[in-house]
């Protein structure tokens, strides 16, 4: 327990041996689950922790008060890392009303899979918990539809639950990192990985953020902003304007005897000669960040295979996994690859690209071995046609 203000406590807790954060999520750093207490003439706690902490937790609240002094509840977003123990915690808290979206009570519902007492936080809604105002600020899809952002004027502190955090379990107050180029790099790749599908819901954050202008962030993952909140509002802005360039095509592929990556070169030929930049990854000899980048960064895809034992070779899936089914939907997308007889990775990329939501040319551009010079002319012609 660490206080932070008069009446603010951080009650949340380490998780330094995390290596990934929802399977896919590295997190080199660790990260934390923070909660905090508010004691005022009522007592407020803002989010809860991961169910695998959930005993460290309720001793940590503990430390300044038993349970049954909780008043209020505040759950700015769902995901069971923040919510993980609040069936824990409702056990001991009878007294406790939970505060929360409409969606964000209904995932609550089915999270605890009982009743608790709860009032639906709409936007601009204001609580008075005792001396301190609980102003809710609807902020959806921060990363999930439930998301709130809980201002309390008295103190300048806004609770923003993901939004502007970092899985980064060291110093609990961002002025005192002492390596900040690491946590920079740890905040880059958390708004990578969680909030870069939702770059129009961020821009309204960072409006909402700039509105209140804040003296402290306290959000649950990694350091409270005081010292550099706006450095940090300032690089999510960034991000979420940067849009794909209309003009970058991105053209991935795999081979084993050379076969498809003439044809990679001959569909990049013709792009070019549309008027697009056009990068070509040979999927093997890249790093999984370089094609995500650009993944996210083009406005024309296309995605190559040979055949092996009826199917497309798994890196191809590998890049599909990385097109965002939210940021990266209606991208043109054009599949190709060298078979032997039976051709079945242009189809089954196909799908898995549709299923994605690309907008995939319908004509599968399929060779039987070695492209001949009408291919590759074909093809030159079908690239082009292709960005134009
Ligand atoms: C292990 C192996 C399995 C293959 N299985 C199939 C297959 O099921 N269907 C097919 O049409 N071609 C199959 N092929 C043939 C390749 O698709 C063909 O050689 C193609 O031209 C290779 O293109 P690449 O040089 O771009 O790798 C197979 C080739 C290998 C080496
Ligand atoms: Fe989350
Ligand atoms: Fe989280």
């Amino acid at each position: 327990m660490t206080k932070l203000d008069e009446n603010l406590f951080y009650v949340g807790v380490k998780h330094p041996s995390l290596e990934y954060f929802d399977v896919i999520v590295p997190t080199d750093m660790g990260t934390t689950y923070n909660s905090y207490l508010l004691r005022g003439e009522k007592t407020v706690l803002f989010e809860t922790v991961h169910n695998d902490f959930s005993e460290e937790f309720i001793r940590n609240i503990e430390e300044i008060c038993p349970l049954s002094e909780i008043d209020i509840i505040v759950c700015d977003h769902t995901e069971p890392d923040h919510s993980g123990s609040l069936g824990a915690v409702l056990s001991k808290a009878p007294n406790a009303t939970v505060y929360g979206s409409a969606p964000a009570l209904k995932n609550l519902k089915n999270i605890l899979n009982s009743d608790f007492p709860s009032v639906v936080a709409k936007n601009g809604l204001e609580v008075d918990a005792g001396g301190f105002t609980l102003r809710f600020l609807s902020a959806p899809n921060l990363h999930w539809p439930d998301s709130v952002f809980t201002y309390v004027p008295e103190l300048k502190t806004v609770f923003t639950c993901d939004f502007l955090g970092c899985h980064y379990c060291g110093e609990l107050s961002d002025g005192d990192i002492e390596d900040r180029e690491k946590y920079l790099a740890e905040l880059d790749r958390y708004y990578k990985y969680i909030f870069s599908p939702f770059a129009a819901a961020v821009k309204k954050g960072v409006e909402i953020i700039r509105g209140i202008a804040p003296e402290r962030v306290c959000s649950s993952h990694g350091p409270v902003l005081c010292a550099h909140i706006d450095d940090v509002i300032a690089r999510y802005d960034e991000k979420a304007s940067a849009a794909p360039d209309p003009d970058l095509a991105s053209v991935f592929y795999v081979s084993c005897y050379g076969y498809t990556a003439l044809m990679a070169k001959a569909l990049a030929e013709g792009m070019r000669d549309g008027g697009k930049t056009v990068q070509v990854f040979d999927i093997s000899n890249t790093d999984k960040a370089t094609l995500a980048q650009a993944v996210s960064s083009s406005s024309f895809l296309a995605f190559g295979s040979p055949t092996l034992n009826r199917d497309a070779l798994p890196p191809v899936y590998e890049v599909l996994s990385m097109v965002s089914a939210v940021a990266d939907r209606g991208k043109p997308a054009l599949i190709f690859g060298s078979y032997g007889w039976s051709g079945e990775a242009c189809a089954n990329l196909s799908e898995r690209a549709k299923g994605l939501g690309l907008k995939v040319d319908e004509e599968l551009m399929k060779v039987c071995f070695r492209p001949a010079d009408e291919d590759l002319k074909a093809l030159r012609e079908k690239g082009r046609a292709f960005v134009s």
